[in-house]
């Protein structure tokens, strides 16, 4: 199997079987979070990060809504730890300091806090459950 993939930036419209693909697998059947608040009604609004393969498979994305919180960052498992999930942050990133936002805030899984540290994210508040998971807010500063 090649290990290079490419990551866009993509509306919801353009990358919904792509993206869903990704986050039924991940979320849904690997996680067990029910379809009801997987699909929030939320994507139409937000920017997408969308990795695929070089055999134009989806194996990664994530996504931005319009205040810069990012969330739904997902890469399939057989994909992990080749940094699939550090590209999907950066291209969220980038598009969070084209549009000049002051800062960027996820409510992260536990067990993905270092994952976020990676980029700076530090965390704020208490631990909460949300979708049955515990959570803790982060936020990375983009400008002073
Ligand atoms: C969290 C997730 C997106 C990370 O994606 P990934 O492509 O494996 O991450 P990367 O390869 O880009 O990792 C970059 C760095 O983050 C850290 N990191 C990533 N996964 C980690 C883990 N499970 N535990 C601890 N640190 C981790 C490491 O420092 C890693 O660098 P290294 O591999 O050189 O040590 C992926 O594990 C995933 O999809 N998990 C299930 C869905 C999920 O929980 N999403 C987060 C919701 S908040």
């Amino acid at each position: 199997m090649s290990h290079t993939f490419t990551v866009s930036l993509v509306c919801w419209h353009d990358g919904e079987p792509l993206l869903k693909s990704v986050r039924q697998a991940v979320f849904i059947d690997e996680q067990g979070i029910s379809p009801e608040l997987e699909w929030d009604g939320l994507d139409e609004s937000c920017r997408h990060a969308l990795v695929l393969s070089s055999q134009g498979e989806a194996i990664g994305c994530g996504r931005m809504l319009a205040d810069g919180h990012i969330g739904r960052i997902a890469v399939l498992p057989a994909w992990r730890h080749r940094k699939v999930g550090t590209a999907v942050v950066e291209a969220l990133l980038s598009h969070a300091r084209a549009q000049g936002y002051p800062a960027v805030d996820v409510d992260a899984q536990l067990h993905a806090v270092p994952f976020y540290k990676t980029f700076g994210f530090e965390e704020e508040g208490e631990t909460f459950l949300d979708a049955g998971l515990p959570h803790i807010k982060m936020r990375l500063k983009l400008s002073e």
